[in-house]
């Protein structure tokens, strides 16, 4: 499973890639906003220099020929840009055509297993299907999750799931029990996927076994 973080946040994306565990990054205009950038296009090529893998960058025009104007730039940026495109009409369309010109796109905002179907007939290279907004709404979000991992087998289609909208590290299980290629996630939820109380307990209990240890070999004049 690829792990991605779901940020702008320049900080957070050093801090995951100093673990060593970070794949790539997905944004969107949300998180541009929240992480203050100044400069859309630099801030997304600040975040290609600092990430190993591919990194999300959103359109924001509605239209076709608005959608293959942005993401002609956006795919400019670096070679690791994806281009993320709504599920709409006019998004489907674009995907297609870019996925012909070779740019790679990720289908954003899918909230059922039908869109997933049509972003993977279209060529998207990922499929973003939002967990935690589907259960914000009392469905099954990580049913959805399922049905594309399985229909996307069942037609040997390439596109890769990308579990998207994950709120905590019980999202990520879930996503990887059922096959998901990738999943993006708040830093904070990076964070807890290692934590574990009985981890930090064993670990000061052996601490402060081997430092009484150590005491008792002082002790003996070892
Ligand atoms: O990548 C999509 C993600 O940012 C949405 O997350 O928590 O706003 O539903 P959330």
């Amino acid at each position: 499973m690829k792990f991605f973080l779901d940020t702008a946040d320049l900080n957070e994306i050093r801090q995951a890639v100093s673990l060593g565990i970070l794949d790539g990054v997905t944004t969107n205009p949300t998180l541009i906003r929240k992480a203050g950038a100044r400069d859309f296009h630099e801030h997304i090529r600040q975040i290609c220099e600092l990430v190993p893998g591919d990194v999300s960058a959103e359109v924001t025009a509605v239209d076709y020929e608005g959608m293959l104007r942005e993401a002609r730039q956006l795919a400019k940026i670096h070679e690791r840009v994806v281009v993320k495109i709504p599920l709409i009409p006019e998004g489907i369309r674009a995907i297609k055509t870019l996925s012909e010109e070779g740019v790679r796109t990720n289908c954003t905002l899918c909230f059922s297993a039908t869109q997933a179907l049509v972003a993977a007939k279209a060529g998207a290279t990922y499929i973003s299907p939002f967990v935690g907004r589907l259960d914000d709404i009392s469905s099954e979000g990580m049913t959805l999750i399922g049905q594309v991992v399985q229909i996307y087998r069942n037609y040997d289609f390439r596109t890769q799931v990308l579990a998207a909208s994950l709120r905590h590290p019980m999202h990520v299980l879930d996503a990887a029990l059922v096959g998901a290629d990738v999943a993006t996630m708040p830093f904070p939820v990076m964070m807890q996927l290692l934590k574990h109380p009985l981890t930090d307990i064993g670990l000061e209990r052996f601490l402060k076994d081997w430092e009484a240890y150590l005491q008792a070999q002082k002790s003996a004049g070892a």
